[in-house]
């Protein structure tokens, strides 16, 4: 029996299939050399390919931990999500004033959809056998165009993103101990304090504001922002006495 008689051929669109049915493919036996069968000898292959790569990954997944931010918190209205560095381009497109707001629908659905409908298309406009990219210029310039883009776009997310705000909202605080009946507690959560915990947390964890563990700062220096407030710290907020504000601000120093 001649080899390879009876396997099926692997279809390669480089080989005609002259004056048979389009769909049957040829038997194996009549490309001797130049294909090869689908099982066992070519699924072989590809899983080993396969299985180096998951190694791969392996290897790298343990090396590398992704990088965790606190727990999720779904009552904080301040965290500003991010996407993974391969979605930032659509990230960036949404921040544009015509793709946005009123016109979100632009781009969220109709540029995308322009731009994947258009990929679809392809096959059946782009019918030419032309394999150099130069002598096919229309293809070629679309595939240039949407590589710039995606390209500016990316680099415009990354450049006007706030890396130092992101990792502050998203850092992981180590829980304090403290005594939730103190009084100095009772202040902040209560009726003097009563604003500071929208801010900063109910356990000084932070949230729009950072958080009041481990300032470092000197009760003076405290009382001092509570009354004139710091950047986007607003000053007069403080509703008690000045006893009262000094009690929390000597708690506060010592908040380790
Ligand atoms: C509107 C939100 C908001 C409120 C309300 C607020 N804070 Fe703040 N607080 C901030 C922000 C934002 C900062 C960071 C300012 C900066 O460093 O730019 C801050 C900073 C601080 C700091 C300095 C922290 C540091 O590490 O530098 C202290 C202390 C503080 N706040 C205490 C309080 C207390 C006490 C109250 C309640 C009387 C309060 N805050 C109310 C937003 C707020």
């Amino acid at each position: 029996m001649q080899r390879g008689k009876g396997m099926k051929f692997v279809g390669d669109s480089r080989i005609k299939a002259e004056g048979k049915m389009p769909n049957v493919p040829k038997d194996y036996s009549e490309y001797p050399g130049k294909t090869e069968a689908f099982w066992p000898n070519f699924l072989l292959k590809e899983w080993m390919i396969g299985a180096i790569f998951l190694i791969g990954y392996l290897i790298i997944t343990v090396a590398h931990p992704s990088p965790l931010e606190r727990q999720a918190d779904p009552t904080d209205t301040m965290y500003i999500p991010v996407p993974d560095w391969y979605f930032l381009f659509m990230y960036q497109l949404l921040k544009y004033e015509f793709a946005s707001g009123p016109y979100n629908v632009i781009g969220a659905i109709v540029i995308p959809g322009l731009a994947i409908g258009a990929l679809m298309l392809v096959p059946f406009m782009d019918t030419s056998k032309e394999r150099r990219p130069f002598k096919r210029p229309l293809p070629t310039a679309f595939m240039l165009l949407a590589f710039a883009a995606i390209f500016y776009l990316t680099y415009e997310s990354v450049a006007n993103h706030d890396w130092e705000k992101a990792k502050a909202q998203g850092a992981i605080v180590e829980e304090v101990q403290f005594d939730k009946e103190s009084e100095a507690y009772q202040l902040y959560t209560g009726a003097p304090g009563a604003s500071c915990i929208g801010c900063h947390g109910d356990a000084f964890q932070g949230g729009l504001g950072p958080s009041l563990v481990n300032t470092g700062l000197t009760s003076e220096e405290i009382i001092d922002i509570v009354h004139n407030g710091l950047n986007d710290m607003p000053g007069g907020q403080w509703k008690g006495t000045e006893e009262e504000l000094q009690v929390l601000a000597d708690f506060l120093e010592n908040l380790k």
